[in-house]
């Protein structure tokens, strides 16, 4: 199969669907690669180069359907490039199907088969393939860095000689892929980083990178759960929402930078950045809405544009941050492709199969075989998401004191084993020693059990458990050797004085070493 990249057609759209890393990928499965003149140069990619990947150049994008099985494209396709795709090709390319029904019938009339790759299923299997999720990725990075642009300080605290900088403060709201690739920039950068999201099991996600939750009060049941939506979030309840909206005013004066991510897919962005909190903010202040695209999740967002408010807070709402950054973008998308691509050649022999049955083919194909293919069946494997939380059951008390009765009893019988084996294993001895054997034998296994049950009992609040039991050790060492060194014979006095000596080594050293060890962790 012949696969093909046209030049994007959408003024501003510098990424490209193929790159010659990608399109070597392509070839080893199998198939043959062709793109556009000029297809990658916005992204940084020569004609050259392609050329030197084995990649033919076509002059013009109609040569370039004519020739090509599967065209591949990053923007969704055009009312003209639909025109251009005929029965049998497949076009592979984001979509959004929700907002496109028209050009999605088209498709079907021409009788082609469209993947949108916007539709791919985010389950595990799939995430290769999830270019959502890697433009988002790329988005979220560079909202920090257009943030940090339009933001007049440093984003981490300094003291310098000439004056001591505060760290900025960013709030992320909306913690998905864009969100966390927000904080994960955002904390590097060395802001002090809050991020919000109505899903709590993100929480963990967000603490490990840095950052802190923004706790509501709120009922876990009445929290949604997003593995039934596809891994997405569902629609928060008007209580919810009013209690999110009190804290971001809450929040409002504090925060420098305010990065807005939420997003429920096929939905206008909700409102959760309102223009009183834009009012509350500082001058300077920037706020980058990366839902700009859907709406805005900031009240005062102004789609494909920058501006300032009267109080000088900058909003950003720019919907072409994955362009802003071409080469990177179109290598993760160009790879995406490729990925999608090794999936449809399931023997890499250059045969494309079409199998229905796979989830994610299935899932992302909105037109085949003269048919709307779109909505699709909910994914067969559970999409990702966190499991839910385990009920944590308490005892009743007649349960509690029946487990206490049961660990009581199980002890006793365990201790009484114990005697009866030792027990014997003592009457043994004694058949075949001395007496004197066992006098001194029994001494001894007292003096270990007095021995064991004073040292294990030392309290360990002034030292660390280990300094505690050998302290208590070298202590009844010392105690021992006191009680004999005033013996007659020299060879006890020797011994019980090395005693001392060695044992006092072990406490006093073992002091000097903590004091040297606490200091290391001591400002000077
Ligand atoms: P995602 O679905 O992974 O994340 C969205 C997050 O928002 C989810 O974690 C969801 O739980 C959360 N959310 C939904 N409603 C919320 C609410 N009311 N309050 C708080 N959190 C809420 O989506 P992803 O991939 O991270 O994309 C995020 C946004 O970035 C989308 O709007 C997407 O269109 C946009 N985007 C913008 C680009 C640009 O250039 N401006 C480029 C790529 C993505």
């Amino acid at each position: 199969m012949k696969i093909g990249a046209p030049k994007e057609v959408t003024p501003g759209e510098n990424r490209v669907a193929i790159t010659p890393e990608s399109a070597g990928h392509l070839q080893k499965l199998g198939h043959e690669v062709a793109v556009e003149k000029g297809a990658g140069l916005a992204a940084g990619f020569t004609d050259e180069a392609y050329k030197a990947a084995g990649v033919e150049v076509i002059a013009t994008p109609a040569a370039l359907y004519k020739v090509a099985d599967v065209v591949a494209k990053v923007r969704p396709p055009t009312e003209t490039e639909v025109k251009r795709l005929r029965k049998g090709q497949t076009l592979i390319s984001f979509f959004y199907p929700g907002s496109n029904e028209d050009l999605m019938n088209l498709a079907r009339d021409r009788g082609a088969t469209v993947i949108a790759m916007d539709m791919v299923p985010r389950i595990s299997r799939a995430q290769k393939m999830d270019a959502l999720s890697s433009m988002a990725n790329i988005a979220g990075y560079r909202a920090v860095i257009e943030a940090a642009n339009n933001f007049g300080r440093f984003l981490t605290g300094q003291v310098t000689a000439a004056g001591k900088v505060p760290p900025a403060k960013v709030l992320v709201v909306g913690a998905g892929v864009a969100g966390l690739a927000a904080i994960g920039t955002a904390t590097s950068l060395g802001a002090i980083t809050y991020a919000f999201d109505v899903r709590p099991e993100v929480a963990e996600q967000i603490e490990s990178m840095g950052a802190e939750f923004v706790f509501l009060e709120f009922e876990d049941s009445e929290l949604p759960d997003g593995a039934e939506t596809g891994g997405y979030a569902p629609p928060s309840s008007p209580e919810f929402q009013a209690k999110q909206l009190e804290k971001f005013r809450e929040l409002a004066p504090e925060m420098d930078i305010v990065i807005t991510t939420a997003l429920i897919p096929n939905r206008d962005a909700p409102i959760l950045w309102t223009k009183d909190m834009v009012e509350a903010m500082k001058p300077g202040s920037v706020v980058v809405d990366l839902a700009a695209e859907r709406g805005g999740n900031c009240e005062l967002t102004v789609r494909d544009d920058k501006i300032v408010t009267d109080n000088g807070v900058t909003i950003v709402g720019y919907t072409d941050f994955p362009s802003r950054m071409a080469t990177q973008s179109s290598n993760l998308y160009g790879n995406n492709v490729r990925h999608m691509m090794a999936d449809l050649t399931p023997a890499g022999d250059g045969a494309v199969v079409h199998d229905m049955e796979d989830d994610v083919i299935r899932g992302a194909t909105i037109a085949h075989s003269g048919e709307v293919t779109w909505p699709p069946p909910p994914p067969k494997v559970q999409a990702i998401a966190a499991k839910p939380k385990e009920k944590v059951v308490i005892p009743t008390p007649e349960e509690q004191r029946a487990a206490e009765v049961a660990a009581f009893q199980a002890e006793t019988k365990r201790q009484a084993i114990l005697l009866a084996v030792g027990g014997a294993l003592v009457l043994l001895a004694g058949l075949f020693t001395p007496a004197s054997f066992m006098q001194h034998f029994i001494v001894f296994m007292l003096a270990c059990f007095v021995g064991f049950q004073v040292i294990w009992g030392v309290a360990h609040s002034l030292h660390t458990p280990l300094m505690a039991v050998t302290n208590a050790i070298s202590s009844i060492i010392i105690l021992g050797a006191l009680l004999q060194i005033g013996s007659g014979s020299f060879l006890v006095t020797l011994l019980a004085a090395l005693a001392v000596f060695m044992a006092g080594i072990n406490i006093f050293g073992g002091f000097l070493v903590t004091r040297r060890m606490l200091a290391m962790f001591q400002k000077s």
